[in-house]
């Protein structure tokens, strides 16, 4: 293991957070089926939204959302790896949204149905696709092994701010390296 991905990976693991979002309880699914990792995460329980009032959302999957979301944020203020999202922030800082959106969703719904959702599908390119720019114009070079692990601690961050318990991002960080493979690519 790389330092890098070392330091990536102590972050994973020595994330400890207030549980906010994903607030645990120790009661075991009324189901037999086997608790997913989404379930841990707060699963299909049914809670308000607070981005679109009066509309509710799976617990699970806005605590996905919330860490993306954030995440975006401080992946944009890392100038180790904002170079990759120069279309997403010539948008955000012209007042244009629109793929903002979209990445939240997508990058929500992958990350909620590699977790165990069952009632989300994700709706955009596969993960080679999607970091390939000439596959997908919206990512600026190809990544490379560094700056994959740099993103991970970067989500790590996001995810401890919001409350996740460190065995949760540990289990999150180790499910996101089963795609470095189809991400990095140079
Ligand atoms: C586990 C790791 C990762 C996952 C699960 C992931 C997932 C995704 C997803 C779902 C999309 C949207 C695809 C689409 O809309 O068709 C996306 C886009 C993108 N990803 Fe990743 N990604 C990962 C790592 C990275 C890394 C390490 C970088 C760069 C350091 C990166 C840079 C980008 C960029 C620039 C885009 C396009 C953003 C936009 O639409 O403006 N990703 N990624």
């Amino acid at each position: 293991m790389n330092l890098s991905k070392t330091t990536a990976v102590a972050a994973l693991i020595l994330g400890v957070g207030v549980v906010t979002i994903f607030n645990q309880s120790c009661k075991k699914s009324s189901s037999s089926a086997p608790q997913t990792l989404y379930d841990s995460l707060g699963g299909t329980t049914m809670v308000s939204d607070p981005a679109n009032p009066g509309t509710n959302v799976e617990k699970g999957y806005l605590g996905i959302r919330t860490i993306v979301d954030s995440a975006v944020f401080i992946i944009a203020a890392d100038t180790q790896i904002n170079k990759y999202f120069t279309v997403l922030l010539a948008e955000v800082t012209s007042g244009n949204f629109s793929g903002y959106q979209k990445l939240s969703t997508n990058l929500t719904t992958f990350l909620a149905v590699a977790t165990g959702a069952k009632d989300y599908t994700y709706g955009g390119r596969s993960m080679s696709a999607a970091h390939n720019p000439s596959t997908n114009p919206r990512i600026s070079e190809t990544v490379d092994s560094a700056d994959f692990n740099e993103f991970i601690v970067d989500v790590a961050k996001s995810a401890t701010n919001n409350g996740l318990p460190s065995n949760l991002l540990s289990s999150v960080g180790t499910l996101m390296y089963t795609v470095e493979g189809q991400v990095v690519q140079r």
